[in-house]
């Protein structure tokens, strides 16, 4: 049996952030169970945070409701196939959650590790760029083009940066000089990925619905970004 259950946001805890408390909900719910949240505020935001919080494995609508807005939310499936732009999304939780990890073992007592960690992200980095500019990059060059060509260039800033820092892991006497580098570097990739997300996956998302022929560059995607993410690699 699958179960649905239902949540009304204006009845959430005194001082329990609504947010958390959807989550708390949400986290137990087993595959293809749905929650229904019923709440006051524009859900936008809402469902940003529960779907980073669920690793982008939740298909949601929304829609108005009197006075407020009714949110359906259905964990989806281990063998469902993810939407493109959530498999995008997933990577870029992936690559954040690798960025915390190597900047937590340069800043303890495991710079050797750290530097193996930045070596990995690197690739990661670099793979994931060329997925999105050989397959994905053409998707948006006719509805999307002054975004197209921001997420390029913004990718060679990323990519001058990564340089950078290789060169420093390769000739780094003290690995902690890479801590600064780091810390720039993933802020630039911070903003890159939320005005990509917000610029480009839409316009994406809407060129593939639109094309016949999509499964085969959905499963070269899925491959690429799959064979890049397959081992967590101890990443907190
Ligand atoms: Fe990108
Ligand atoms: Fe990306």
């Amino acid at each position: 049996m699958v179960y649905r259950y239902y949540l009304d946001l204006r009845f959430v805890p005194p001082g329990v952030p609504p947010q958390s408390h959807a989550y708390t909900i949400l986290h137990r719910l087993n595959a293809h169970e749905t929650l229904k949240i019923w709440s006051p505020e524009e859900p936008t935001l809402l469902v940003a945070q529960l779907q980073h919080q669920m690793r982008h494995t939740l298909l949601t609508s929304v829609t108005r409701d009197g006075d407020g807005w009714a949110i359906t939310i259905r964990v989806r499936g281990d063998r469902e196939p993810l939407p493109l732009v959530d498999t995008l999304r997933r990577d870029h939780d992936h690559m954040d959650r690798q960025f915390v990890h190597a900047m937590q073992l340069l800043a303890g007592d495991r710079p050797a590790e750290g530097v193996a960690a930045v070596t990995q992200l690197q690739s990661h980095l670099r793979a994931h760029i060329a997925i999105e500019n050989e397959l994905l990059a053409p998707l948006g060059q006719k509805g999307a083009p002054e975004a197209t060509g921001l997420m390029l260039r913004e990718h060679n800033d990323l990519l001058d940066q990564l340089a950078l820092i290789g060169e420093l892991c390769d000739t780094a006497a003290e690995p902690r000089d890479l801590d600064t580098w780091l810390g720039l570097l993933a802020a630039s990739l911070n903003k890159h990925e939320s005005r990509e997300e917000s610029l480009l996956f839409p316009e994406w998302a809407r060129v593939l619905a639109r094309k016949p022929d999509q499964e085969n560059l959905l499963a070269e995607v899925r491959s690429r970004l799959g064979t890049l993410s397959a081992p967590e690699s101890g990443a907190a």
